[in-house]
């Protein structure tokens, strides 16, 4: 039986709870990003990174969409701090990285430099605009970056859904002992609508199993949260789905909003937990109107089969067609819009905030009920 084989050839493994950091003084602070990045470099999810990139592997990346040693990788994984910060540590320290006051790991610093903002925002996001969720966080974040190989030395607590966080070495042999050979990735950072489902069902026909992997690290303000996500997602899937054939994990890193050059981290990611196969369908990763409707399908031409060693499965804009009293595609559907019931995220959003219920055709009554539940949750606690 095989299961795909990790980026780069092996799973990389930087976990180390026992390592000694005790007479290290010096401290970076993390931020969410960066947090959860090093939890993702440290379990292998980021494989073949071992650390946060130094400047050769940063501008390539930004660059060529590959690591310095040829590997594909679109989404730079930084380190950034302030130019204070910068001129306090040096290159061959160790230092400790830490949140809240809690040590997450150690890096040993390779390299110290400053990037060009202005050219990772063009290259990356595809555009320079501070509009931009992802282009104004990364300028938000410290001026200097620093690469080098990390240790992770502590986990983070999970208040919620431990059940759901596992190592890609974990996810591999949940598939190996169901015995699924193919596996199908899918990632979100929405509620579960019958496009959704649409897609995944189809995909799953050819495959033999589904791999539901939500994000839940950092997304923008106006994202259903993740608690409320993951209630219906068991939901859906208890009422809705062969549990036999699909399996819900989490992938706690943030949202980029990169569009397609984070359709292509998401699928290198989604091969090292162990899919052979990745759904990316319309405006994947997308926010705004930055991106063209199906440019996360494109960008993959630029490479060859062999180096993406996943196999990528593209779905045209999906909907309930009222003519075909079906869903079904822009690919697979002769009737015109006014025949399909499409809504976007935003106005969905809406309409659960002021408990409005959209149409069964758009999504199923137990994912609603638990969103507007939820929602309404959320806006008391807040
Ligand atoms: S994403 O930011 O995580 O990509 P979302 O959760 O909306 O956003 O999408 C998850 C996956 O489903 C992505 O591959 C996206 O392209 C695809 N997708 C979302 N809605 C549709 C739709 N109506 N038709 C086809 N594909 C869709």
């Amino acid at each position: 039986m095989a299961l795909s084989i990790p980026h780069g050839g092996t799973l990389i493994n930087r976990w180390n709870a026992e390592y000694d950091y005790s007479a290290i003084e010096k401290v970076i602070e993390l931020d969410n990003i960066s947090l959860s990045d090093l939890e993702l470099i440290g379990t292998g999810a980021y494989s073949p990174i071992e650390g946060f990139l130094g400047e050769k592997d940063y501008e390539s990346v930004v660059n060529n969409m590959r690591l310095a040693t040829g590997h594909v990788w679109s989404i730079p994984i930084t380190l950034p701090i302030s130019s204070e910060k910068a001129s306090a540590i040096s290159v061959g320290e160790e230092v400790r990285l830490e949140y809240k006051g809690s040590t997450y790991g150690v890096i040993t610093i390779e390299d110290i430099y400053t990037p060009d903002k202005e050219k990772e925002a063009a290259n990356v996001y595809g555009t320079t605009d501070l509009e931009h969720p992802g282009v104004k966080k990364m300028f938000d974040r410290g001026n200097v970056y620093v690469g080098g190989k990390i240790t992770l030395v502590k986990r983070i607590e999970r208040e919620q859904f431990g059940e759901f966080h596992l190592d890609p070495v974990e996810t591999r042999k949940t598939f190996l002992e169901k015995g699924w050979e193919t596996v199908v990735g899918f990632q979100t950072r929405n509620p579960v609508h019958r496009a959704h489902e649409y897609i995944q069902k189809t995909a799953l026909e050819t495959v033999d199993g589904l791999f539901l992997n939500p994000l839940v690290g950092e997304t923008k303000s106006d994202d259903i949260p993740a608690d409320v996500r993951m209630e219906s997602y068991q939901a859906l899937l208890k009422n809705y789905y062969p549990l036999d054939r699909v399996f819900l994990a989490v992938f706690p890193a943030a949202m980029r909003y990169a569009g397609p050059r984070e359709a292509i981290f998401h699928a290198m990611v989604r091969k090292n937990y162990g899919c052979t196969h990745f759904i990316v369908g319309r405006d994947h990763a997308g926010v705004g109107n930055y991106y063209g409707t199906y440019d996360a399908q494109k960008i993959f031409s630029n490479f060859t089969a062999d180096e993406l060693g996943i196999t990528l499965m593209f779905f045209e804009h999906s909907f309930y067609c009222t003519k075909c009293e079906n869903m079904a595609s822009s690919k697979t559907c002769p009737h015109g819009k006014e025949d399909h019931v499409i809504l976007s995220g935003t106005k969905v959003r809406e309409m659960l905030r002021n408990g409005e219920i959209p149409p069964s055709t758009f999504s199923r009554k137990e994912v609603v009920e638990i969103l507007i539940n939820g929602l309404n949750r959320h806006a008391v606690q807040s």
